[in-house]
């Protein structure tokens, strides 16, 4: 038997090639420091998760409407209104099983095969691999470092063809924890293609706000969630708001191949949105603290960080004075040292000669882990 053509256009997520060797090390009783992880280490905020406990005790485990309960949608509306001052509609907004299903039903309802999808290279692992799956193609605008991983304008509109159907952009940025320029959000918004924009990160920004598309255009999609800003990956539950002509396509998509989103996270991202205010500040004050922490150790043990990262909680930093081949000195580092890190080719070959380490994990883990690594890098003398 054989598996389809389709299936096979997908690569694998090489991260969980490395996670699933630092597991196996950690079952044969080695201690493995994890910076590998893309997701918050603090538990779903108590009263969250009492939200989902009580939805379940008072029977809210049916399906709900397929665009998701009215009451949450509802509350997404105040949010943006809170958070950036727009005005959006409950029938602009679909809920899904996580930003991740919402990504597919965008795309499901945009692209065609041998249409085009602009995106920023380094880039969140996944996202080519949707437009592929659909038939459309992808075409990368390199984000350089000394920019700032900053998505240049002028870099995207020289990309733009006649089908090229929408522009991704993510900020703040897995892996690079850029936040971009408002006033590149404003100009890319207005180079034709719909902008889609990847907002999950939103909440966790240290130094400047991230806008959301919404504030400068409605011509666009914004993908967003509960995963990154309430430490509810496993929940499973995200929301896009949409121009109104795709809602509909959307939820089509979504009632044959999802029914519903899922009733008791979507319970409890009502209460996440009304009270979940307060533990998202204490997250993002401890995360500020781990980002300073850990760029100053790993610049204390050689890394050039020539641009500090400002948001979600990744530090993108090069390794190219240790390999160029981030893949195999990422599966050295794990076995030599016991560091789990993510290999920069995960994100493209633009993220290649660089590592992604997450700093989602206790001070005391950064510190030992960050040792470890120097102490790789003394003992192969590694020229800094
Ligand atoms: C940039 C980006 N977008 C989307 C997702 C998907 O998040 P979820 O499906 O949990 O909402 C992730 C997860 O790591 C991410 O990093």
């Amino acid at each position: 038997m054989k598996a389809s053509k389709r299936s096979s256009v997908i690569g694998s997520f090489k991260v969980m090639d490395i996670l699933e060797k630092a597991r196996g090390l950690e079952a044969k009783g080695r201690s493995i420091i994890h910076f590998e992880v893309g997701e918050p280490d603090f538990k779903t905020p108590r009263v969250i998760s009492q939200a989902g406990i009580e939805a379940i005790r008072s029977g809210y485990t049916k399906y709900t409407h397929s665009l998701g309960m009215p009451e949450l949608r509802v509350e997404i509306c105040r949010h943006y209104r809170r958070e950036y001052g727009v005005k959006i509609t409950p029938d602009q907004i679909i809920v899904a099983n996580g930003s991740s299903a919402g990504l597919f039903l965008i795309f499901a309802a945009l692209l065609d095969p041998g249409d085009s999808v602009i995106m920023g290279t380094p880039h969140y692992s996944c996202y080519p691999n949707y437009v592929k799956f659909l038939g459309a193609r992808t075409s990368f605008v390199k984000q350089s470092e000394k920019e700032g991983f900053q998505l240049l304008p002028d870099n995207v509109r020289k990309k733009i063809r006649p089908r090229t159907k929408a522009i991704l952009i993510n900020s703040p940025s897995n892996p690079t924890g850029s936040v971009m320029k408002p006033e590149f959000i404003k100009e890319i918004s207005g180079l034709g293609p719909v902008v889609i924009s990847d907002e999950i990160y939103h909440g966790l920004s240290y130094k400047r706000k991230a806008r959301s598309i919404l504030e400068f255009s409605r011509k666009a999609f914004v993908l967003s969630g509960f995963s990154k800003r309430y430490a509810m990956t496993g929940w499973r539950i995200g929301w896009v708001i949409a121009p109104k002509e795709f809602v509909r396509p959307m939820q089509k998509v979504q009632q044959n191949f999802q029914i519903s989103p899922n009733s008791i996270a979507q319970m409890a991202g009502i209460t996440a949105l009304k009270s979940g205010k307060a533990e998202l500040n204490a997250m993002k004050r401890e995360f500020n603290n781990r980002r300073k922490l850990m760029i100053e150790l790993l610049r204390e043990i050689g890394f050039e960080i020539l641009f500090e990262p400002e948001g979600a909680f990744y530090v993108f930093a090069s390794c190219r004075f240790m390999s160029g081949d981030s893949y195999s000195l990422a599966f050295r580092i794990l076995e030599e040292a016991g560091v789990a890190v993510t290999p920069g080719i995960d994100f493209g070959k633009a993220g290649e000669g660089y590592l992604r380490f997450s700093y989602a994990t206790a001070p005391k883990n950064i510190r030992e882990g960050v040792r470890r690594l120097d102490e790789f890098i003394r003992k192969n003398d590694f020229k800094k």
